[in-house]
């Protein structure tokens, strides 16, 4: 049966007060509409089409190929919503299945089901709904005698009855093509909130004498959609556990993985430890048996096995095996760092690759640079890489020395083997192991310490009297 997949995104989902659409807002990192669109995928619908309204361009922006798009100028209801892909599906036979783009957590698996009972009775409409503790807001699955459903009836349209119903419309359902657009068209907007309904749908199959099934969601949860941002926040923390279970059942520790955030796109090898107050986002890939955290903020970056980050914030980054990272280092995009390099404390590196087996220690910065293998950068080195107007590159050859607290001056390049004095002021290029020294000579004065003291002493004096007498 070609199936063709109806998502809802046009309302306005003013009850999150944002400037930005609802389904664009991220949870766990991803945007809430793309959750959607990966289920669909892994369903392989053979359409897909999105219903926008509200900031359609935002929507459009997110979802992209993913999806055909249709406008939906004003909105007059779901039922009128999904009216609007009639030019594009009605004329087919075969299956659509409805869904929101507000509802993060739904599975495949429950979709998959729903479609079986769908396609296995014959139904013209099967509907998803779920148990819940506070049916507020939804609309009630109302049953018949026997128990099959009857009609679904939106809360501000229920009777003191109807309204302590707790099974729900969960908002998911699909319909054989044919008889959803016939029936919708006979939809109305005679009801408290003068809408057409989609969920009218149903009471009108049945009328005709239709099957319409009703599939219940195991865990209420999943079901749930976000309206505002205290939802989004319950779908995140659901998520954040469910990515946080996969990735231990996949033989990653997690200390405490109610203090461990990790995004959705993260990947990370068997047998790496992730400590407490740790946030992985965007990207970012970690190879096996690293130690990361505590608190290691790291972005889009790929951490090579093996190595260690520790209180770090990292984005965009790149390492080879066995890095040693932090604590408090800052490795901005571009930094790339060959296999077992050091970069311990107090270190900012931006745009810049460290060869394999350098140091940078302590108290550095190292921007748009280039750094041989076996190299050690010792304390307090910077480069100097802007001179007000352009950024210049520093290039350093392998196994070349850099003295504590020296400043090379961009553009400049150090030999292979070179040494560099410590406190040296680095402005022309130093050749291969040649030793470099550009500071100023030091003077000592004998027992002078002595007689400086004294002055200094006699001067306080002098100013104090004169104070007093002023
Ligand atoms: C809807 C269901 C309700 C269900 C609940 C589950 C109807 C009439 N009601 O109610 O039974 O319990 O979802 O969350 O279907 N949309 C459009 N165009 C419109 C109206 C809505 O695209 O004209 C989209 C919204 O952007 C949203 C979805 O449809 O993604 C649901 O709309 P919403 O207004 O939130 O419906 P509810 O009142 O929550
Ligand atoms: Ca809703």
């Amino acid at each position: 049966m070609p199936l063709s997949a109806v998502v809802l995104a046009a309302g306005q989902g003013k009850r999150m007060n944002s400037k930005r659409h609802k389904v664009v807002h991220p949870v766990c990192g991803k945007p809430m509409i793309l959750y959607t669109m990966e289920l669909l995928d892994k369903l392989s619908a053979g359409r897909t089409i999105a219903v926008i309204g509200h900031e359609a361009d935002q929507v459009r922006e997110v979802v992209g190929s993913r999806a055909e798009f249709v406008m939906q100028e004003e909105q007059l209801g779901t039922g009128h919503a999904v009216m609007q892909t009639e030019p594009l599906v009605g004329g087919e036979d075969g299956t659509a299945l409805v869904l929101y783009a507000d509802m993060p957590l739904l599975l495949e698996s429950t979709v998959r089901r729903l479609l079986e009972i769908h396609h296995e009775t014959g139904a013209a409409a099967t509907v998803l709904s779920a148990v819940v503790d506070q049916p507020r807001g939804y609309g009630r699955i109302v049953r018949d005698a026997e128990g099959r459903l009857a009609a679904i009836v939106e809360e501000k349209d229920c009777n003191d009855e109807q309204r302590s119903i707790r099974e729900i419309n969960t908002g998911i359902s699909c319909f054989d093509i044919r008889k959803l657009f016939a029936a919708l068209k006979r939809v109305t907007n005679h009801n408290a909130q003068g809408e057409y309904y989609l969920t009218d749908v149903v009471g009108i199959l049945r009328e005709d004498g239709e099957r319409v099934e009703v599939v219940t969601a195991d865990d209420p949860a999943e079901a749930a959609g976000v309206n505002d941002r205290i939802g989004l926040s319950e779908a995140e923390a659901i998520m954040r556990r469910r990515i946080n279970r996969q990735l231990m059942e996949a033989g990653v520790t997690l200390i405490d993985p109610e203090a461990t955030y990790i995004e959705a796109g993260v990947k990370i090898g068997r047998d790496t430890v992730i400590w407490p107050g740790c946030i992985l986002r965007g990207n970012t890939v970690i190879g096996e048996d690293c130690e990361i955290g505590p608190q290691a903020d790291i972005t889009d970056s790929v951490i090579g096995r093996g190595s260690k980050v520790i209180r770090s914030v990292l984005s965009d980054v790149k390492t080879e095996d066995n890095a040693s990272i932090g604590p408090f280092a800052y490795l901005r995009p571009g930094t790339k760092l060959a296999e077992g390099v050091k970069v311990g404390d107090f270190v900012e590196i931006k745009n810049a690759f460290i060869g394999k087996g350098s140091k940078v220690p302590h108290l550095s910065y190292v921007g748009d640079a280039e750094v041989g293998e076996g190299v050690n950068i010792g304390c307090g080195v910077i480069t100097a890489n802007y001179d007000g107007v352009a950024k210049h590159r520093t290039t350093i050859g392998d196994h070349a020395f850099i003295g504590s607290n020296s400043n090379l001056i961009a553009p400049v390049s150090i030999g292979k083997g070179a040494y560099v004095v410590a406190g040296s002021t680095i402005t022309s290029d130093v050749k291969d192991e040649d030793l470099a020294i550009a500071r100023s000579k030091q003077v000592n004065k004998p027992g002078y310490a002595r007689v400086l003291k004294a002055r200094i002493l006699a001067k306080n004096k002098k100013s104090d009297i004169t104070e007093r007498k002023g």
